[in-house]
């Protein structure tokens, strides 16, 4: 795992010295759900768990990984939603996968500072390293520390790095980059420095604001979350808020830039307020296929 770099660690260092603050807006929105009866039901919807089979299909795909089935979860925010922790822990225990990946945001708070959540972050990664390699990133609600916690249960962080993966005599560029939104950790050119001519590429970055870049650099896949699938959402799933990371068109399932295709989750948690309407939470299960089998 790469050091912490100068960008994030000044970041973390101011963020220590604020007090941690919601603002006004959100709490007036949560005081509006509260009055008018409808909060309960937004916190029964954010435990309501989907798992999401997908298939991505590529060209360009090397036979030894068709049919892979990656672990995608993300956005955990564990320590927002009580009993969250537990269903994800039973779901995941019921997936079988080749891989899996993480994709930041383990918590609800910058500066989460009790010990259960980070036990429950330590439970999921011990879970998944019972199945495979496990891979991870940071989002822009993580301390490098958390990712120090997580290498020490065995799984690879991605810090603006990649590494080639191998299955029957074939192999891939697997990258991860560090959180371009709150921390502004990305560096594209060092994320892509051990890539090789012609490699099949495929990105892990929190949210979908390095699209371009990412399409730009050869990277057939784009896998993602940050934005919550827009969380609060209208009937028929219409999206209010996108966040400020992407665009609608990103805000959460399959989308394509450039001949790359890219896959937005929804994520498991919440963040700003803890309910969720018409955006269940989710866990992705992604087959890849190559289209000339
Ligand atoms: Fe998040």
């Amino acid at each position: 795992m790469r050091a912490i770099s100068k960008k994030r660690l000044l970041v973390e260092n101011q963020d220590s010295k604020e007090k941690a603050k919601n603002s006004w807006y959100w709490s007036v929105f949560d005081f509006l759900l509260r009055v008018s009866f409808i909060r309960s039901a937004g916190l029964k919807n954010a435990l309501d768990i989907r798992v999401e089979n997908v298939e991505l299909v590529f060209d360009n795909l090397p036979k030894g990984f068709d049919d892979v089935r990656i672990l995608f979860i993300t956005d955990l925010h564990f320590d927002g939603t009580k009993l969250l922790a537990d269903k994800v822990l039973n779901i995941i225990g019921t997936i079988d996968c080749d891989c899996c990946f993480l994709g930041g945001d383990y918590t609800y708070g910058r500066n989460a500072n009790n010990n259960q959540v980070y036990t429950q972050i330590e439970q999921v990664a011990k879970l998944l390293k019972t199945k495979s390699r496990v891979f991870g990133i940071l989002g822009n609600y993580d301390l490098y520390k958390t990712a120090e916690l997580l290498e020490g249960h065995g799984v690879e962080m991605l810090i603006n790095e990649g590494i080639c993966l191998e299955r029957k005599g074939d192999k891939l560029y697997l990258a991860g980059m560090d959180d371009p939104s709150h921390y502004k950790a990305d560096d594209i050119v060092l994320t892509d420095s051990n890539s090789w001519d012609n490699a099949f590429k495929i990105m892990l970055c929190h949210s979908p604001a390095k699209y371009k870049e990412s399409a730009e650099a050869g990277y057939s896949l784009y896998l993602t979350g940050d934005t919550h699938g827009g969380q609060i959402c209208l009937p028929g799933g219409f999206v209010i808020f996108c966040g400020p990371t992407a665009n609608r068109k990103m805000v959460r399932g399959r989308w394509s830039c450039h001949g790359m295709i890219g896959y937005t989750s929804r994520g498991i948690g919440t963040s700003r307020i803890k309910m969720r309407y018409y955006c269940p939470p989710e866990i992705t299960v992604i087959t890849l296929k190559n289209g000339h089998r």
